[in-house]
């Protein structure tokens, strides 16, 4: 890629295999965007070594140690800042955000969800599928406002329930899909090829037809 990436800033709690799904992408030479700072508010979370191991500057941001939400986003909103970062990309990252911090990066903070919103929005979406017995579910992206897994969708991916399935099962399942939706996503996003009204968004890169559709159980013959 010839042109200036965008720099992203990608807010992680956990295990961050979504972080490695955007390192991976940003390692590609026609990929608009790099990784400029990883900011994790969990001191030992996994993610933190995947940065490292890719290069990536790091800064925890531990959400015990600051006294408000005020202080605590301030601090992420400093690491940003001094990273340069355009763009912010949640990826596992646990903490609600104020409107105040997401007015900072108006329009520029994107959100991986594991369930087809607005079906199981907040904690546990695998387990909130598995209990409502959904035959399909799978994962979102989207822009974050300051509600819960809220914002104007991106993208979507599903995946079958099993009737076997568990969590982890599932999640594996929804997981292997996020990783292929958040660089995709980021991608179409950062290029300009997305555009919201608040609510619906509009992918201006994607051809339309009336033949596609998912089926749980399988399609008859
Ligand atoms: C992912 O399944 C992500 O969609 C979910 O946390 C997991 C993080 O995994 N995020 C949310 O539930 C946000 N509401 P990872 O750390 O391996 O990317």
């Amino acid at each position: 890629m010839s042109g200036r990436r965008v720099r992203l800033g990608v807010l992680v709690s956990g295990s961050g295999s979504n972080l490695q799904a955007l390192l991976d992408a940003c390692a590609r030479e026609d990929f608009p965007a790099e990784v400029a700072c990883v900011v994790s508010n969990v001191p030992t979370a996994y993610a933190l070594e995947r940065a490292r191991a890719a290069g990536v500057a790091t800064v925890v941001v531990d959400h015990k140690a600051h006294a408000s939400k005020a202080e605590f986003e301030a601090a992420i909103l400093d690491a940003l800042r001094s990273a340069g970062v355009e763009w912010v990309c949640l990826a596992g990252f646990m903490r609600l955000l104020s409107a105040d911090f997401l007015g900072r990066f108006a329009g520029r903070v994107l959100n991986i969800h594991p369930s087809l919103l607005p079906s199981f929005p907040g904690l546990h979406a695998q387990r909130q599928a598995l209990e409502r017995g959904v035959k399909v579910t799978g994962c979102t992206v989207h822009f974050v406002d300051a509600g819960t897994d809220t914002g104007p969708i991106i993208g979507q991916a599903a995946v079958p329930v099993l009737p076997d399935d568990d969590e982890k099962s599932l999640g594996a399942r929804i997981l292997a899909e996020e990783h292929r939706l958040y660089p995709l996503a980021v991608r179409l996003a950062v290029t300009g090829q997305v555009s919201s009204d608040g609510t619906r968004t509009r992918v201006s890169a994607v051809p339309t037809t009336s033949e596609l559709s998912l089926r749980s159980p399988g399609a008859e013959k």
